[in-house]
């Protein structure tokens, strides 16, 4: 049987019932070593629920715990940097939900730390281990679409789908809890997702966040950022929680061809989860294979051996991969990284970018003008919140 890594969750909400206990019972390397919530009954529930080894209403008394190797940090977004930096401290290795932190002094300290105590540190932001976004990339890496140039990644969901049926707490609606609203809350996905699809880092950003819904959070629901990436490539993110439906989609536009990747939830125009198209010339059997796989000709009799030239004719192909389950893979690839003591594929400077991003945009609206990202940008606090000094 294989070593089984414990885990230790800290904030044991709806997160941590839906995404990540189910993924450590599933995983053999993993066992749920510890679960912490400071609200009893959440606690007792859970425990019954998913029988960790050990409770505890107090975080600190769990980073003692020496069967927790990895903690997972799936508290209310203030507590994600001060929660993440004390296990690192503890010499524990970490995943911590989106978002990654609320401002940019926290993520980058948060950076610092994981260098110093030489533990490994990952943001939850599991869309991109979604199966279609982890092909899309391939295909980029590969060269599929030539240079990707532009992109725009979008997450549309309304307020009552998570908040009202499955959060345990209402945290998302207070801002010294949340810190901000959609912005923090979608925002970290799609500018997680545009990064990995795009292949560069943010250079700089220009947003416009705004609060439509006054009557149901006093925070943002709704944004658009443009981002600058390093290597010249642009692109645009937005979301918003007021609209009813879920629309969740990232589109890539390159030289030579075009990517959409979209939800695991379907709607008549999101109806595959990915689909590509390429102007580069494929023979039938040059094709990546993922692609062979999902193109059908025209003609069942394969109008693909009758062109002239060999080469198959220019399409859009849909692709149906397997649903997979992002949490598990993404706990997957965090536990085998561990295990091997090789360094996660997403880095926590990436998720510091990512927090960049969102708060960049926000201070772009007082600036009145774009904003560089990355480490050297000045802190930054978007209003409403009364950032905690982090230790
Ligand atoms: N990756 C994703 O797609 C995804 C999806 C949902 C939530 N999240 C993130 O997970 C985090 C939790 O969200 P949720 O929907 O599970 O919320 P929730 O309200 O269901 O759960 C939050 C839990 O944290 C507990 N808590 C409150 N203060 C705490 C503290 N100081 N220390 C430890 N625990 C504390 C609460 O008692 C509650 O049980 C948020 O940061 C959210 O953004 C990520």
């Amino acid at each position: 049987m294989a070593r089984q890594i414990g885990v230790g969750i800290i904030g044991a909400g709806s997160i941590a019932d839906i995404g990540h206990c189910p993924s450590i019972a599933a995983l053999e390397n993993a066992k749920l070593a510890a679960l912490c919530d400071p609200n009893k009954e959440i606690l007792d529930k859970m425990t019954k629920k998913w029988e960790p080894e050990k409770s505890y209403t107090d975080y600190q008394a769990m980073l003692e715990d020496k069967n927790v190797e990895v903690v997972i940090v799936g508290s209310p977004n203030r507590y994600h940097a001060q929660q993440a930096i004390d296990a690192m401290r503890a010499k524990k290795h970490v995943i911590v939900e989106k978002p990654f932190a609320c401002t940019h002094e926290e993520a980058w300290k948060m950076v610092d730390v994981s260098k110093e105590e030489g533990v490994f540190l990952m943001a939850g932001t599991n869309q991109r281990f979604w199966e279609q976004n982890v092909i899309a990339r391939k295909l980029i890496d590969e060269g599929f679409i030539g240079k990707p140039q532009m992109g725009r990644s979008s997450l549309h969901e309304g307020w009552n789908l998570y908040h009202e049926k499955l959060s345990f707490t209402r945290f998302r609606q207070y801002p010294n809890e949340a810190g901000a609203g959609a912005l923090f809350d979608l925002g970290a996905h799609r500018a997680d997702l545009l990064m990995f699809l795009m292949g560069s880092k943010p250079k700089r950003v220009i947003g416009m966040i705004k609060a439509f819904g006054t009557d149901y959070t006093p925070l943002d629901d709704s944004f658009w950022i443009m981002i600058e990436f390093e290597n010249g490539a642009t692109g645009v993110i937005s979301g918003d929680r007021f609209s009813p439906a879920v629309s969740n989609i990232s589109e890539v536009y390159g030289t030579e061809g075009t990517i959409f990747t979209a939800s695991e939830a379907t709607n008549p125009f999101q109806t595959a989860p990915l689909a590509v198209f390429t102007s580069k010339n494929f023979k039938q059997s040059e094709l990546p294979e993922i692609v062979r796989e999902y193109r059908y000709p025209q003609l069942f009799w394969s109008e693909d051996i009758m062109q002239p030239d060999g080469y198959v004719p220019k399409r859009w192909v849909p692709i149906y991969p397997k649903r997979g389950w992002a949490y598990k893979s993404m706990l997957e690839h965090f536990l085998n990284c561990v295990e091997k003591d090789v360094p996660p594929s997403l880095t926590p400077e990436e998720s510091a970018l990512v927090t960049d991003i969102l708060v960049g945009a926000y201070k772009s609206m007082e600036t009145k003008s774009w904003v560089e990202v990355g480490r050297d940008m000045e802190n930054y606090i978007v209003p409403l919140y009364d950032a905690p000094e982090i230790v």
